[in-house]
C-alpha cells in the first residue's frame, strides 16, 4: 500500500499571521518520519467568497471555480492536520468557510489538530472536532497545543518551537494516531468503493 497523503492546513490568512511557524515546524516533524506524504495546504491559495452556493456540494455541484479547485485539492488526501488559531474562542471564519465548501471530499478520513493561543487553541479545536463529525470525518484524540506563556514567547518574541520540550513528543503521538487512522480508513474506503 502507498503511504497516506496528509495535508497540513494553514487555517488563518491574515498578512501577519503566526500560522506559518507551527505549520512548518510540524511539516518538518511529519516529513522526517518517512511513513506519510505530507504537504502544506494554505487557505491563502483558495480565496473563496463567503459561501454562496445553492447547497452544500453534497447535494449540488458548486459553481465557484476556486471552490471547485479547493474540492479537487481536498479530495486528493487521506487525512488532514488543521493548524489553527482561536478567534474569539472558536475557529477562524476563513477555516469554517473552507470546511463548508466541501463535503464528500472530507468524508471517512481522519482529522488531527495543532492549536495555538492562550489555552493552546483548545476551545477552537474542540469545536472543530464537532464540525469534523458532521463532515463524516474521524477526529483524533491527541492534539498538539502551544499555549500560555509559551505561545506568547513563540508569537511575540520569536522563540523557536524546538525549545519547548513537550511539543515534539506531543506531535509524535498525534502523528502516530493520524497515521493509523489514515491507513485504516484508506484501506476501508478502497474496499467499499
Ligand atoms: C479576531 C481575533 C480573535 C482572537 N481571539 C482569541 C481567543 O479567543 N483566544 C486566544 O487564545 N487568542 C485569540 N486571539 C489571539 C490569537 O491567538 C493570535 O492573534 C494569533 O496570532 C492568531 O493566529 P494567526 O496569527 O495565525 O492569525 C484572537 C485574535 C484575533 C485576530
Amino acid at each position: 500500500m502507498t503511504q497516506p497523503r496528509i495535508a497540513i492546513i494553514l487555517s488563518t490568512t491574515r498578512a501577519t499571521r503566526f500560522a506559518d511557524i507551527p505549520a512548518r515546524w510540524l511539516l518538518d516533524h511529519a516529513g522526517a518520519r518517512g511513513d506519510m506524504d505530507v504537504e502544506l495546504l494554505d487557505l491563502r491559495d483558495y480565496p473563496m467568497p463567503f459561501f454562496d452556493e445553492a447547497a452544500s456540494n453534497a447535494w449540488v455541484p458548486s459553481q465557484d471555480e476556486i471552490a471547485q479547485a479547493w474540492q479537487r485539492k481536498v479530495a486528493g488526501y487521506d487525512g488532514y492536520i488543521f493548524v489553527t488559531a482561536e478567534y474569539n474562542r472558536s475557529i477562524p471564519a476563513v477555516l469554517k468557510n473552507a470546511l463548508d465548501y466541501a463535503y464528500p471530499e472530507w468524508n471517512r478520513k481522519p482529522a488531527a489538530f495543532l492549536g495555538y493561543g492562550s489555552v493552546g487553541g483548545a476551545r477552537a479545536v474542540e469545536q472543530l472536532r464537532l464540525i469534523c463529525v458532521e463532515l463524516q470525518m474521524a477526529p483524533t484524540r491527541n492534539g498538539v497545543h502551544l499555549q500560555g506563556a509559551d505561545f506568547l514567547a513563540a508569537w511575540q518574541q520569536g522563540k523557536p518551537l524546538e525549545e519547548f520540550p513537550y511539543l515534539a513528543p506531543n506531535a509524535a503521538t498525534m502523528l502516530d494516531e493520524l497515521h493509523w487512522w489514515a491507513t485504516a480508513l484508506s484501506r476501508a474506503r478502497a474496499e467499499t468503493a
